[in-house]
């Protein structure tokens, strides 16, 4: 009979295919080939209205037989193929321990943060504490306790980032004092005037912001470390020395210091502070610019009228203050030309530190 002839090669084909199917996506092709809708064995069940009725039963029989054939063999299959695609997933997911490890990239301490330290501990050692201020400031702190007249160039619009509401109106502190980016870490002082008790012996590194466009000598943020004594018979004398010693503990012993005259509102006397040059030794070079000195700071003994407007009597108190860069003393110890490389984030330059 030329139906269960049919029956028995779909049969022989089918458990070969199966057979052959070696990985479970091939198996599936051959499970939906066979058993799915349009599959070939579902074809014989659906045609069975067709086959004459003396015959149905017998072809009934067979086809469940084909059919519970090919369904053991593709369970059996299957059970297979997944062992063995779970053992190569498995081995294909192997750590090879006997590899070397793979190098983790360590960052390392940035230089401007490293310079800030390294000066606060010489004046940690001296037996200064650090303090700290805010970097959004008041008028009052930034200039106007500072001596800074209203007329000061530093308090122009052009040199300062002052706060300003959504309309654009510059914000002010209970309708006096405006409030701007501090433009110098010199304000601390004037808080830890009034927050601590005499005598001050205080340093403060932070962070301070500018309307300068970035060129090799400029940056609009920057950090500055100020530094504050306040006691009774502070000299100039002791100013000196302090700094004399700084700079030699920083850039080593054998440099000198220089101080000039100058002005800052906050200070009277007045100076900036050179060291001599380290690449010449004071002979003169392009990196001095011909001089033999760089200067690294601003000092000075602190304004009587600065003193007062903080609550503490110069006729029984007196004291000293400076500034500096850290950015500018990173560049000038490690005679790199342009500030702004300390900003770009470059770690081929920034990890040789
Ligand atoms: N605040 C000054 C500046 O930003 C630096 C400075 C000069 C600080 C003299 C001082 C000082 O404490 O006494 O240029």
């Amino acid at each position: 009979m030329a139906l269960m002839e049919e029956l028995e090669v779909l049969r022989t084909q089918t458990l070969g295919a199966i057979a052959a199917a070696d990985t479970s996506a091939a198996l599936e092709l051959v499970r939906v080939g066979v058993l799915g809708r349009a599959g070939t064995l579902t074809g014989y069940l659906r045609q069975m209205g067709q086959v004459a009725k003396e015959e149905r039963a017998a072809v009934g029989k067979a086809v469940n037989e084909v059919r519970a054939a090919v369904e053991e063999a593709l369970v059996a299959r299957k059970t297979a193929l997944d062992a063995v695609e779970l053992s190569a997933a498995i081995d294909a997911a192997a750590v090879d321990v006997t590899l070397p490890g793979r190098a983790q990239q360590r960052g390392t301490r940035h230089l401007i943060n490293r310079i800030a330290d390294e000066i606060s501990e010489v004046f940690l050692g001296l037996g200064y504490t650090v303090a700290q201020g805010p970097e959004v400031e008041t008028d009052y702190y930034n200039f106007e306790a500072l001596n800074a007249p209203a007329d000061h160039p530093s308090r122009s619009l052009a040199d300062t980032f002052y706060v300003v509401d959504r309309s654009g109106d510059e914000v002010a502190v209970r309708g006096e004092s405006d409030v701007l980016l501090r433009t110098q870490t010199s304000g601390v002082q004037v808080h830890a005037m009034e927050d601590q008790k005499l005598p001050i012996f205080v340093i403060a590194p932070g962070k301070v912001y500018r309307r300068d466009v970035a060129d090799p000598s400029h940056l609009p943020q920057f950090t500055q470390i100020e530094g504050l004594v306040v006691d009774k018979g502070i000299t100039f004398g002791d100013l000196k020395g302090t700094l004399d010693y700084l700079c030699k503990q920083m850039f080593g012993p054998e440099r000198k210091t220089r101080f000039r005259a100058h002005y800052f509102p906050f200070t009277e006397p007045s100076a900036e502070v050179d060291v001599s040059c380290g690449i010449c030794h004071g002979e003169g070079c392009r990196f001095c610019k011909g001089t033999g000195w760089l200067e690294i700071l601003g000092c000075g003994m602190v304004d009587p009228n600065v003193l007062l407007m903080s609550g503490i009597d110069p006729e029984e108190y007196s004291g000293f203050a400076f500034g500096m860069g850290v950015e500018r003393i990173a560049c000038l110890k490690y005679n790199v030309p342009d500030l702004r490389m300390l900003v770009e984030g470059d770690m081929r330059f920034l990890r040789q530190f």
